[in-house]
Protein backbone atom coordinates (compact mmCIF):
# COMPACT_ATOMS: atom_id res chain seq x y z
CA UNK A 1 0.00 0.00 0.00
CA UNK A 2 2.90 2.22 1.30
CA UNK A 3 4.63 1.77 -2.21
CA UNK A 4 2.32 3.81 -4.26
CA UNK A 5 2.53 7.04 -1.84
CA UNK A 6 6.70 7.47 -1.83
CA UNK A 7 7.84 9.70 -4.86
CA UNK A 8 11.11 9.72 -6.43
CA UNK A 9 12.20 13.09 -6.91
CA UNK A 10 15.25 12.89 -9.21
CA UNK A 11 19.02 14.84 -8.88
CA UNK A 12 17.57 15.81 -5.26
CA UNK A 13 19.07 17.58 -3.39
CA UNK A 14 22.79 16.47 -5.49
CA UNK A 15 23.08 15.42 -9.36
CA UNK A 16 22.45 11.62 -9.38
CA UNK A 17 20.28 10.92 -6.41
CA UNK A 18 16.73 9.91 -6.95
CA UNK A 19 15.18 11.25 -3.68
CA UNK A 20 12.79 9.29 -1.77
CA UNK A 21 10.16 11.72 -0.72
CA UNK A 22 7.41 10.39 2.16
CA UNK A 23 5.25 13.48 2.46
CA UNK A 24 2.79 11.90 0.25
CA UNK A 25 2.75 9.03 2.40
CA UNK A 26 2.49 11.16 5.32
CA UNK A 27 -0.62 13.78 3.83
CA UNK A 28 -2.78 10.51 3.59
CA UNK A 29 -4.33 9.45 6.53
CA UNK A 30 -4.66 5.25 5.52
CA UNK A 31 -0.65 5.51 4.81
CA UNK A 32 0.20 7.05 7.77
CA UNK A 33 -1.89 5.13 9.90
CA UNK A 34 -0.14 1.77 8.19
CA UNK A 35 3.23 2.92 8.41
CA UNK A 36 2.87 3.43 12.00
CA UNK A 37 1.03 0.03 12.52
CA UNK A 38 3.97 -1.58 10.31
CA UNK A 39 6.55 -0.15 12.18
CA UNK A 40 4.58 -1.41 16.08
CA UNK A 41 4.60 -4.92 14.67
CA UNK A 42 8.15 -5.18 12.98
CA UNK A 43 9.90 -5.46 16.18
CA UNK A 44 8.23 -6.70 19.50
CA UNK A 45 7.71 -4.07 22.01
CA UNK A 46 9.10 -5.78 25.22
CA UNK A 47 12.17 -6.02 23.62
CA UNK A 48 12.95 -2.52 23.98
CA UNK A 49 12.06 0.63 26.48
CA UNK A 50 12.61 3.88 24.76
CA UNK A 51 12.49 4.89 20.88
CA UNK A 52 14.96 6.89 19.29
CA UNK A 53 14.08 9.15 16.45
CA UNK A 54 16.87 10.85 14.19
CA UNK A 55 16.52 14.18 13.03
CA UNK A 56 14.56 15.17 11.12
CA UNK A 57 11.90 12.53 8.88
CA UNK A 58 12.62 10.09 11.89
CA UNK A 59 11.09 12.55 14.39
CA UNK A 60 7.73 11.93 12.61
CA UNK A 61 7.64 8.67 12.72
CA UNK A 62 9.46 7.67 15.84
CA UNK A 63 7.52 10.06 18.20
CA UNK A 64 3.99 9.12 16.59
CA UNK A 65 5.47 5.31 17.34
CA UNK A 66 6.28 5.83 20.64
CA UNK A 67 2.57 7.63 21.40
CA UNK A 68 0.87 4.45 20.09
CA UNK A 69 3.14 1.74 21.93
CA UNK A 70 2.92 4.09 25.37
CA UNK A 71 6.89 4.33 25.21
CA UNK A 72 9.44 7.68 25.92
CA UNK A 73 10.85 9.12 22.80
CA UNK A 74 14.78 10.59 23.03
CA UNK A 75 15.42 12.75 19.77
CA UNK A 76 19.19 12.92 18.01
CA UNK A 77 19.91 15.92 16.52
CA UNK A 78 21.45 17.44 13.68
CA UNK A 79 24.72 19.37 15.93
CA UNK A 80 24.21 22.59 18.21
CA UNK A 81 20.73 21.80 18.55
CA UNK A 82 20.32 20.02 21.98
CA UNK A 83 20.73 22.35 25.25
CA UNK A 84 22.26 19.95 27.73
CA UNK A 85 25.57 18.51 27.56
CA UNK A 86 26.07 16.01 24.30
CA UNK A 87 27.89 12.86 22.68
CA UNK A 88 28.54 13.16 19.05
CA UNK A 89 29.17 11.07 16.13
CA UNK A 90 30.19 11.98 12.50
CA UNK A 91 29.98 9.92 9.71
CA UNK A 92 29.11 9.60 5.36
CA UNK A 93 25.86 10.46 3.90
CA UNK A 94 24.55 9.17 0.11
CA UNK A 95 25.18 13.07 -0.54
CA UNK A 96 27.94 14.69 2.21
CA UNK A 97 28.95 14.67 5.49
CA UNK A 98 27.08 14.92 9.30
CA UNK A 99 27.42 14.81 12.62
CA UNK A 100 24.39 14.25 14.90
CA UNK A 101 24.20 14.39 18.77
CA UNK A 102 22.49 13.02 21.61
CA UNK A 103 21.83 13.91 25.38
CA UNK A 104 24.45 12.15 27.63
CA UNK A 105 21.09 11.20 30.24
CA UNK A 106 19.20 10.06 27.48
CA UNK A 107 19.32 6.61 27.77
CA UNK A 108 21.87 5.35 30.32
CA UNK A 109 20.79 1.64 31.53
CA UNK A 110 18.09 1.36 28.70
CA UNK A 111 17.46 -0.95 25.56
CA UNK A 112 16.30 1.28 22.84
CA UNK A 113 14.64 1.01 19.16
CA UNK A 114 15.71 3.30 16.60
CA UNK A 115 13.53 4.96 14.35
CA UNK A 116 13.90 6.69 11.06
CA UNK A 117 12.37 7.16 7.95
CA UNK A 118 14.81 5.44 5.28
CA UNK A 119 18.29 3.57 5.30
CA UNK A 120 20.56 4.35 2.87
CA UNK A 121 24.36 3.65 3.12
CA UNK A 122 23.71 3.02 7.00
CA UNK A 123 25.66 5.76 7.89
CA UNK A 124 23.40 7.92 9.70
CA UNK A 125 22.23 4.90 11.49
CA UNK A 126 25.61 3.60 12.91
CA UNK A 127 25.84 6.87 14.32
CA UNK A 128 23.02 7.18 15.95
CA UNK A 129 23.47 3.46 17.55
CA UNK A 130 27.58 4.21 18.47
CA UNK A 131 25.49 7.75 20.29
CA UNK A 132 23.46 5.25 22.16
CA UNK A 133 26.15 3.05 23.42
CA UNK A 134 28.64 5.86 24.33
CA UNK A 135 26.06 7.00 26.64
CA UNK A 136 25.37 3.47 28.21
CA UNK A 137 22.46 2.58 26.09
CA UNK A 138 21.66 -0.66 24.12
CA UNK A 139 20.44 -0.50 20.98
CA UNK A 140 18.59 -3.38 20.12
CA UNK A 141 17.28 -2.71 16.49
CA UNK A 142 16.69 -0.24 13.84
CA UNK A 143 13.14 -0.31 12.65
CA UNK A 144 12.37 2.08 8.76
CA UNK A 145 9.87 2.74 6.87
CA UNK A 146 12.21 2.49 3.37
CA UNK A 147 15.16 0.58 2.78
CA UNK A 148 17.25 1.28 -0.20
CA UNK A 149 18.55 -2.46 -1.06
CA UNK A 150 20.98 -1.68 -3.57
CA UNK A 151 22.80 -0.35 -0.92
CA UNK A 152 24.74 -2.28 1.65
CA UNK A 153 22.80 -0.34 4.62
CA UNK A 154 21.76 -3.42 6.77
CA UNK A 155 25.48 -4.74 6.67
CA UNK A 156 27.13 -1.82 7.57
CA UNK A 157 24.63 -1.70 11.29
CA UNK A 158 25.10 -5.74 11.75
CA UNK A 159 24.69 -7.38 14.15
CA UNK A 160 21.93 -4.84 14.94
CA UNK A 161 18.47 -5.97 12.99
CA UNK A 162 17.25 -3.44 10.93
CA UNK A 163 13.11 -3.70 10.05
CA UNK A 164 12.23 -1.97 7.37
CA UNK A 165 8.71 -1.90 5.85
CA UNK A 166 9.68 -1.49 2.37
CA UNK A 167 12.79 -2.51 0.75
CA UNK A 168 13.78 -0.33 -3.05
CA UNK A 169 15.93 -2.07 -5.56
C1 LIG B 1 18.20 11.10 5.53
C2 LIG B 1 17.25 10.04 6.08
C3 LIG B 1 18.16 9.26 6.99
C4 LIG B 1 19.48 9.31 6.28
C5 LIG B 1 19.76 8.02 5.56
O1 LIG B 1 18.32 12.13 6.45
O2 LIG B 1 16.16 10.63 6.77
O3 LIG B 1 18.27 9.86 8.28
O4 LIG B 1 19.41 10.39 5.34
O5 LIG B 1 20.98 8.04 4.88
P1 LIG B 1 22.19 7.06 5.22
O6 LIG B 1 21.64 5.69 5.48
O7 LIG B 1 23.04 7.09 3.97
O8 LIG B 1 22.93 7.61 6.38
P2 LIG B 1 18.99 13.54 6.13
O9 LIG B 1 20.38 13.56 6.71
O10 LIG B 1 18.84 13.85 4.68
O11 LIG B 1 18.18 14.53 7.05
P3 LIG B 1 16.64 15.01 7.11
O12 LIG B 1 15.82 13.85 7.66
O13 LIG B 1 16.70 16.14 8.08
O14 LIG B 1 16.19 15.40 5.73
N1 LIG C 1 18.62 9.78 2.61
C1 LIG C 1 19.70 9.24 2.04
N2 LIG C 1 19.44 8.87 0.77
C2 LIG C 1 18.15 9.22 0.53
C3 LIG C 1 17.30 9.11 -0.59
N3 LIG C 1 17.73 8.56 -1.73
N4 LIG C 1 16.03 9.56 -0.47
C4 LIG C 1 15.59 10.12 0.68
N5 LIG C 1 16.37 10.25 1.77
C5 LIG C 1 17.62 9.81 1.70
Amino acid sequence: MIEKYIRDVPDFPKPGIVFKDITPLLQNPECLKASIDGLAQAVDPASYDLICGIESRGFIFGTALARQLGKGFIPVRKPGKLPWKTASESYELEYGTDTIEIHVDACEGRRVLVVDDLLATGGTMEAALKLIRKVGGEPVAAAVVIELGFLPGREKVAPVPVHSLLRVD
